[in-house]
């Protein structure tokens, strides 16, 4: 039986940390299939012990599919051991990084049908070079707003490893959910 994680990502860096997950958790013995959530997919549900979530923050929204994916497969989601992360640029500061004091992460919680077992909050990536120039010029001012990088040159990843790595092992401790 294997850890299936699924990410929502835009610009690549949920799914990079997806990656990192898994292969935390390979070190650990435990086996996990990484697949994008937003791309609908078909899952063999009676292959994994466990799931996990991550998705990412775009003007102060989850992907629609986040929201779909839950309705969808509440039942196999609220069976299983899970765990859920979110990725966005608020979570740079230590005190908006946590379930309960970001607030796209305790809005989640606090509205979605499916409650993870374990949650955790990652800061995500600024990829100014990458951004269309709208969105470069949004969290420019953004940035600007709230003392972070304005450099539209720069590429800056705020990701914590050691705190994914934790994360991991929350993750590999996970115990199946009993059906009495
Ligand atoms: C167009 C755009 C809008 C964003 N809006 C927000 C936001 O509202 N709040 C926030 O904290 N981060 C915001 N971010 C930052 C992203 O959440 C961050 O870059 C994250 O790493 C994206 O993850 P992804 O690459 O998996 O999509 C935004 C980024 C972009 C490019």
């Amino acid at each position: 039986m294997k850890t299936l994680i699924l990410f929502s990502t835009r610009d690549g860096q949920t799914r990079e940390i997806a990656a990192y997950l898994a292969s935390e958790l390979k070190e650990l013995g435990v086996y996990a299939d990484v697949v994008n959530l937003n791309r609908t997919p078909d899952i063999e549900w009676d292959n994994y012990e466990r799931v996990v979530i991550g998705a990412s923050i775009r003007y102060g929204h989850f992907h629609p599919a986040l929201a779909s994916f839950v309705k969808k497969h509440l039942q196999q989601l609220n069976a299983l051991p899970s765990a859920f992360y979110s990725v966005n640029l608020v979570a740079r500061k230590p005190e908006k990084s946590s379930p309960q004091t970001n607030s796209y992460t305790r809005k989640f919680l606090l509205s979605s049908p499916w409650q993870p077992d374990q949650c955790a909050v990652f800061a995500g990536a600024l990829r100014y070079p990458h951004y269309r120039w709208y969105d470069r010029l949004m969290i420019q001012l953004i940035m600007k707003m709230t003392g972070g990088e304005t450099d539209p040159t720069r590429e800056v990843v705020y990701t914590d490893w050691q705190h994914v790595a934790s994360f991991a092992r929350e993750i590999a401790q996970l115990k199946c959910k009993s059906t009495d």
